[in-house]
């Protein structure tokens, strides 16, 4: 067993612009964070991840960077992040900070350049290609545009984004890019940033030669060509030994289409890569396919023992990208508080860094807007715009553009009943969950059975439990409705019982009962989404 701290951590990821606005603009910030740190230290929380906090055009909120080096004003400054490190190493946390690195904005002073002419000494910092036959080199589609390429009329060549046109994607074959790329982190890491989530990382390699995807259609959405490249992990490999092998760091990849065995290849020590990439494989199937216990359960247990003493992964069932857990594989009104629990046992007692994502730990659920007006996310509105340009009827284009919205999980945190949640006393820059009044941190603080306090409890008792962050996992025999599995290291071994179910579900066990979901666990079922922890003598 290799112990590390950032394998005994629990993350806590702040989307800053909706976790707390302390100036009254309606914008979450900087000092608003600093001011929470200590609800986030009793929690449990080690690690702080912020999404993008640079300076930025906000295109994609804050994915599209213009400045590495600089702080986008609507957080407000530099000094601001640096009294958040120090607070936070104060009360002994860490923070993490979002690294995107596949793509700049199209205002970063390297395009502006690049883009001036083919002799641009910045030109080869980004991938431009002529076009074929008046049309696109090739015929990928980005996420939220229909090509990945864009006409630009002054050298009359085209640039690949694999997101938005106002997302160049950076030319990673360029040693020079690499280099001021290491530079950059390097300033970070000095100014004692304690790691990176590193976003879209996949996609640092396309395959030579950007050959067209094979389908029907002018544009094909087929990742494979766009990402894993040859070079992916030798890119991976250079970035770790020339700069974050040098720092005590904790670095987890936003690595699209992960297998067990590129995820080992991954998080392998000796590999010299990343610590983690994500597990992405159990929400994509529930984002495409709905409510799939049995498939959930069948994707966990390949995982839990394939990378079992090989690998490490980052482990969340909720993030900014996601719709939330409870809304979608839970049950948000009914069993709320009980499904909430649920999601927060299961992501405790399993094997990898466990990733929590603001609100989920006092059971915040999807927010729900009702025209195109309240969307912010580009992925939803060029859905829209596209569609409609197309003559799509308005209100079929809505609801698609609905299920494809990444608004609905980044509505502002909900502090307390007072107006706007208690998030700002401007009006917020996204609308709150209209819920507030009664799902809100101060409600959870005050109720010991809140899932604030759950969450609370189980954190504390998987720190102090080494078989739920190392021991080798188990799935158990148990009818449908449940998921039950063991965790044992040499000395212990634990059960955990879930009913994913909105049955009751008969159950026995000769376990010690550490930890439930429910007031009065009844000794022969299981309520609905009741979960619970049981010790067992070996
Ligand atoms: C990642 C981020 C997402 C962003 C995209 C482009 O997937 O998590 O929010 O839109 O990268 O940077
Ligand atoms: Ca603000």
């Amino acid at each position: 067993m290799n112990r590390k701290l950032w394998k005994e951590s629990v993350v806590y990821q702040v989307y800053p612009k909706s976790f707390s606005d302390s100036n009254g603009d309606g914008i979450g910030d900087l000092q608003g964070i600093i001011a929470r740190l200590d609800d986030l230290k009793t929690l449990g929380v080690d690690i702080v991840w912020l999404n993008p906090i640079y300076a930025s055009p906000d295109v994609d909120n804050g994915y599209a960077i213009s400045d590495y080096q600089a702080v986008h004003p609507q957080f407000e400054t530099m000094a601001d992040l640096e009294s958040l490190l120090d607070e936070a190493h104060r009360g002994g946390m860490k923070v993490i900070m979002d690294l995107v690195i596949n793509h700049t904005s199209d205002q970063h002073a390297w395009f502006i350049e690049s883009r001036k002419s083919k002799e641009n000494p910045y030109r080869d910092f980004y991938i431009w290609r002529d076009g074929k036959s008046g049309r696109e080199p090739n015929n990928w589609r980005a996420h939220f545009h229909k090509s990945a390429w864009t006409f630009d009329v002054a050298t009359g060549q085209y640039y690949l984004h694999t997101f938005s046109p106002q997302q160049p994607d950076l030319n990673w074959e360029n040693p020079k890019l690499r280099a001021a790329l290491q530079q950059m982190i390097r300033w970070w890491l000095e100014k004692g940033i304690d790691g990176f989530r590193l976003d879209a990382i996949s996609f640092i390699s396309k395959t030579p030669g950007l050959p067209d995807h094979v389908g029907e259609g002018r544009y094909i959405f087929s990742l494979p060509n766009m990402m894993n490249g040859p070079q992916y992990h030798a890119y991976l490999r250079e970035l770790n030994r020339s700069v974050l092998c040098n720092y005590d760091i904790v670095t987890v990849g936003e690595c699209i289409g992960l297998t067990v065995e590129s995820a080992i290849e991954v998080s392998a020590p000796e590999r010299e890569e990343l610590n983690m990439p994500f597990l992405f494989e159990h929400s994509d199937y529930y984002v495409n396919f709905g409510k799939t216990p049995e498939k959930l359960k069948d994707i966990i247990t390949h995982w839990q023992v394939g990378l079992h003493d090989k690998g490490w992964i980052g482990l969340a069932f909720n993030s900014h990208d996601l719709p939330r857990v409870v809304s979608l594989f839970g049950n948000d009104t009914q069993y709320r508080e009980a499904s909430a629990k649920l999601f927060a046992t299961l992501l405790l007692t399993l094997e990898g860094t466990p990733f929590l994502y603001q609100g989920e730990e006092i059971g915040m659920t999807n927010a729900c807007y009702n025209s195109i007006e309240e969307f912010n996310d580009l992925s939803a509105l060029n859905y829209y715009r596209e569609k409609i340009a197309e003559g799509g009827d308005p209100q079929v284009v809505f609801e698609q553009a609905r299920r494809i919205s990444r608004d609905p999980c980044r509505s502002p945190y909900q502090w307390n009943s007072a107006e706007n949640a208690g998030f700002s006393t401007a009006k917020p820059w996204l609308g709150v969950n209209q819920n507030y009044g009664e799902v809100n941190l101060e409600n959870n603080l005050k109720d010991p059975n809140s899932v604030f306090h759950y969450y609370r409890r189980m954190i504390a008792i998987r720190k102090q439990t080494p078989a739920l962050i190392y021991g080798s996992f188990e799935r158990q025999e148990a009818p449908a409705e449940l998921f039950v599995y063991r965790r044992i290291d040499e000395n212990e071994s634990y059960q955990v019982v879930l009913n994913l179910s909105e049955q009751e579900v008969r159950f026995s066990t000769h376990g010690r009962l550490m930890i439930a979901n429910t007031e009065k666990p009844d000794a022969e079922f299981l309520q609905p989404y009741e979960a619970r922890v049981y010790r067992l003598t070996r």
